[in-house]
């Protein structure tokens, strides 16, 4: 009985030594301690022995059973420490992890900064104006008229009778001079809302607003810095032809038409046959508007322009839909 008990304890203490994970300790509990388990055997036959060699016969079981025991406690202790958390079913943390996919900037802005980085390299710098803006700056120190119909509902989005979302970066140009005396040179982006959506309007789009105001501004130096603008932005030799127009916060005003990106010039579906697209607002400062924020026409002049990005960005890429920026999905932003 004594060598079976000594040949028990070698072959458990050899079998915990050797196991490698929680399950093969396991197996050996059930092997050795378990209900039906060698050493628990014996145990349970003390009783058929010989009453004089039972306390010693026990006695040495129950040794043989807390080494056991102790063993199995620090072997488990060892697993647990050099193994980790791979023994984690399903779990190996040396593996390499899984790479987040990197983002990127939304195509507008990107083209917002590329846009604003031409100006800056040109010593404009940025400004910044509030979305949700007063009726006064958007329109009233802007010299449009109260019956305009930039003024109407269906075109502004009006928060209560004084106060709007913004229709256009141009209140930035006033809130400027009232706080900035020339020489004045600012470039600023932002989002403005207008109350349209189809293929070529969105209710909210983006505009980069541009102002000049110094001694002997002309409007040869809005034609130059406007000329470059488009070389840079688009082809470097893209032609650019300025239109009489109107607006009410720049005399005289023109529209601004850069050569046909498609077809550069002979005409085709984009450009409706003319060779020309229309991407800039733009005039010298009215006097009105100066007198506005007390600045002397008499003593300064000034031009400002105005872009819209989203059309910018179109032609740029040939997208023909402008909700497509919009809408997020990643099988079209992916592409930029
Ligand atoms: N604010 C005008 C618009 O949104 C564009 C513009 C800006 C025109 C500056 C002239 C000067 O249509």
């Amino acid at each position: 009985m004594e060598d079976r008990l000594r040949s028990i304890e070698d072959e458990a203490l050899e079998a915990v030594a050797k196991a490698q994970d929680r399950e093969a300790i396991e197996q050996i509990k059930v092997r050795f301690l378990g209900r039906k388990g060698l050493l628990t055997n014996i145990l349970k036959g003390l009783g058929s022995l010989p009453k004089e060699e039972r306390p010693k016969v026990g006695k040495h079981a129950n040794q043989v059973k807390v080494k056991i025991e102790h063993a199995i406690k620090e072997r488990l202790k060892s697993i647990k420490r050099q193994a980790g958390p791979r023994l984690i079913k399903g779990f190996d943390p040396t593996l390499p992890g899984r790479a987040l996919p990197l983002g990127h900037l939304h195509p507008i802005t990107q083209v917002l900064d590329e846009v604003c980085s031409v100006f800056e390299r040109l010593g404009f710098s940025a400004a910044k104006g509030p979305e949700i803006e007063l009726d006064f700056y958007n329109f009233e120190a802007l010299n449009i008229p109260p019956d305009h119909p930039a003024r109407d509902m269906q075109d502004t989005f009006y928060v209560d009778e004084k106060v709007l979302l913004r229709t256009h970066t141009s209140p930035i140009q006033v809130r400027t001079m009232e706080v900035m005396k020339p020489p004045i040179r600012i470039i600023a982006p932002g989002k403005v809302y207008r109350c349209d959506s189809d293929i070529t309007h969105t209710p909210m789009f983006h505009q980069v607003e541009g102002l000049m105001v110094d001694r002997d501004v002309s409007f040869a130096h809005l034609k130059g810095i406007l000329t470059h603008f488009a070389q840079e932005i688009f082809h470097r030799d893209t032609s650019v032809r300025f239109r009489p127009s109107f607006f009410p916060f720049t005399e005289p005003s023109a529209e601004i038409d850069i050569q046909c990106v498609i077809c550069r010039g002979d005409g085709c579906r984009v450009c409706s046959q003319t060779g020309w697209l229309e991407v800039l607002g733009a005039g010298l400062v009215h006097p009105q508007v100066l007198r506005n924020v007390n600045i002397d026409p008499e003593e300064y002049s000034g031009f400002a322009f105005g872009l819209g990005i989203e059309r910018i960005a179109m032609l740029k890429y040939g997208i023909n839909d402008i909700r497509l920026f919009f809408d997020n999905d990643l099988r079209f932003l992916n592409q930029f």
